[in-house]
C-alpha cells in the first residue's frame, strides 16, 4: 500500500475544492434553470441554501474527510464502526456515477463547440443559426456520443495519474483566468441595449413565480453548484494536511462559487434579453445566448475560443472531482489499481451515459415519467440524491460526533470563535435536516393535503 495521496500546498486544496465546485453548475444549470423557474426568486433562494445550509455542510463534508482521512465510504466507517453509516459514502459513489454520466454529456457539448469554435464556424452567425447549429450538435448521435466519450477519456487520462499533481498546477493560472474573461463578458452583455430587463430578470424576485418545486429545484442546485451530498469533499479533505484552516477554505469555495454564479447570470440574462432570445430556452441557453455576445464584440472569435476553453477546464475539473470519489473509493486509496478502476469507472460511466447523449434526438421522445432520460437522471440525482445525501452527512455529524470533537477539528488550524461554532452547529445540527426534509415533503405536497384535510373537516 502506498502512502496516502496529499496536496501539495494549502493552495492547492482550495483550488481543488473550488476547481470541483465551480463547473457547469453555477455556469450552464444555474442560468437555464433559473430561466425556466421564473429567474430573481430562484436566485435568491438558491444563495439562500447556500449560505445557510450549503456552507455549514461544506465544513461538515472537510471535518468527515480530514479527520479520518479516508476516502468516502471508509471515512464513514471509520467514525462510525460497525454501523450503517458507511452506507452514505456508497450512495455517494453511486449517485456520482449516474451524475458523471450525464454531466459529461455536457462536457461532450463543450468539446464539440470548443473545436467548430477553432475553425471560426461558430461566429458571425445569426441567432437562428446558433440554436439550428446547436440543435444540430447535440440531436445527431453520433456527435453527441463520440464528444460523450471524448470527455470520459479526457477525465480518465487526469485521474489516473492521480489528481493532486495536475490541477494545482493548471489551476493556479486558468481560474483567474476564467473569472477575468467573465468580467469582459459581463462588461459587454451589461452595455447591450436593453439589457436592463435582463438585470432585473435575474435579480429582482418575483415570489408569485414560486412553487414548491422551484424550492426544491433551488435546493438541488445549492448542492449541485457546492459539489455537496456525495461525499466528494470529503474525499477530497482526506488529502488534506491537519494544519489547513477548514473555515478558511470553506469562505474561499462558497465565496468564489457564488461570484461565478452572478457573473454567469450577468453574462447571460441580459443578453438574453437584448437579444432576442427566451430566458426558458432550457439546457441549451448559454450555449446559443453566449456565442451571440461574443459576436457583439471586438475579437469576438477569440474570446469566445478562449471562454469555451476555460469553460471545458472548468467542467473537467468538476468531472475530475467526480471520478475522483469512485476511484478512491475503489482504491482505497492505493495507488496500485488506480489506472484500472479509473479505465474500468470511466467504461460504466460513458455505457450509462449514452441514452442521456441521444436524449436530444434519437430519444427525444422517449419518456419516462414525462421527462426524457437525460432529464430524468439530472432530476433524480439534483433534486432527491443530492439533498438526501445531504441530510444524511447532516445527521451523521450533529448526531455521530461528539461535539467537543468537533469543535477540536473545526479549530485544528484555525482560531474559530466558540460562539460562531455553536451557530454552525446549530445549523448542521437543526435547521439543515428540518429544512431539507421540510422541502422534500413540501414537493411532495404533503402540506397542501394536509391543509385541505383541515379544511374540509377541521
Ligand atoms: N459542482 C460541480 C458543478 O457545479 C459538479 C460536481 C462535482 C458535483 N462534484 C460534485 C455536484 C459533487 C454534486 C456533488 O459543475
Amino acid at each position: 500500500m502506498t502512502k496516502h495521496n496529499q496536496w501539495s500546498s494549502k493552495l492547492g486544496f482550495i483550488l481543488a475544492a473550488a476547481g470541483s465546485a465551480i463547473g457547469l453548475g453555477a455556469i450552464w444549470k444555474l442560468p437555464y434553470v433559473a430561466g425556466t423557474s421564473g429567474g430573481g426568486a430562484f436566485f435568491l433562494i438558491y444563495l439562500l441554501f447556500t449560505v445557510f445550509l450549503g456552507a455549514p455542510l461544506l465544513i461538515s463534508e472537510f471535518i468527515i474527510g480530514r479527520s479520518t482521512q479516508k476516502e468516502a465510504i471508509s471515512a464513514y466507517k471509520s467514525i462510525a464502526p460497525n454501523s450503517s453509516w458507511h452506507f452514505v459514502g456508497i450512495l455517494g459513489v453511486g449517485t456520482s456515477i449516474v451524475l458523471l454520466s450525464f454531466y459529461s454529456v455536457v462536457g461532450g457539448w463543450i468539446v464539440n463547440y470548443l473545436l467548430r469554435s477553432l475553425t471560426g464556424s461558430l461566429s458571425k452567425l445569426e441567432l437562428v443559426d446558433y440554436q439550428q447549429l446547436f440543435g444540430t450538435i447535440i440531436s445527431n448521435p453520433f456527435q453527441a456520443i463520440g464528444a460523450h466519450l471524448l470527455f470520459i477519456i479526457l477525465t480518465v487520462l487526469i485521474v489516473q495519474g492521480g489528481v493532486q499533481k495536475g490541477i494545482e498546477r493548471v489551476s493556479r493560472f486558468m481560474m483567474p483566468s476564467l473569472f477575468i474573461l467573465f468580467i469582459i463578458l459581463v462588461t459587454r452583455s451589461l452595455t447591450l441595449e436593453g439589457a436592463f430587463e435582463g438585470v432585473s430578470f435575474f435579480l429582482k424576485p418575483d415570489f408569485s413565480a414560486v412553487s414548491s418545486e422551484t424550492i426544491l429545484f433551488a435546493l438541488g442546485q445549492a448542492f449541485f453548484a457546492l459539489s455537496l451530498g456525495i461525499s466528494t469533499m470529503v474525499t477530497y479533505s482526506s488529502y488534506l494536511q491537519k494544519g489547513e484552516s477548514l473555515p478558511r477554505s470553506m469562505f474561499s469555495v462558497v465565496g468564489l462559487t457564488i461570484l461565478i454564479s452572478i457573473l454567469a447570470g450577468l453574462a447571460i440574462f441580459p443578453a438574453v434579453f437584448a437579444l432576442g432570445f427566451e430566458p426558458t430556452e432550457g439546457p441549451s441557453l448559454i450555449f446559443t445566448v453566449l456565442p451571440a455576445v461574443f459576436n457583439e464584440m471586438a475579437f469576438g472569435t477569440l474570446f469566445l475560443v478562449l471562454f469555451l476553453a476555460l469553460l471545458l477546464f472548468a467542467t473537467i475539473t468538476s468531472a475530475i472531482s467526480l471520478l475522483e470519489i469512485i476511484v478512491a473509493s475503489l482504491t482505497k486509496g492505493s495507488n496500485d489499481t488506480r489506472r484500472k478502476m479509473a479505465w474500468t469507472s470511466g467504461i460504466i460511466i460513458f455505457t450509462l451515459g449514452i441514452p442521456s447523449a441521444l436524449s436530444f434526438g434519437l430519444l427525444e421522445n422517449s419518456l419516462i415519467f414525462g421527462l426524457t432520460f437525460f432529464s430524468l437522471m439530472d432530476f433524480l440525482v439534483s433534486n432527491i440524491f443530492l439533498p438526501l445525501g445531504a441530510l444524511l452527512i447532516a445527521l451523521f455529524v450533529g448526531n455521530k460526533i461528539p461535539k467537543e470533537i468537533l469543535y477540536k477539528e473545526i479549530s485544528q488550524g484555525s482560531s474559530v470563535p466558540y460562539q460562531l461554532f455553536k451557530l454552525w452547529y446549530f445549523l448542521i445540527r437543526y435547521v439543515t435536516p428540518v429544512a431539507i426534509i421540510f422541502v422534500f415533503l413540501h414537493a411532495l405536497g404533503i402540506f397542501s393535503f394536509i391543509k385541505k384535510m383541515v379544511l374540509t373537516f377541521g
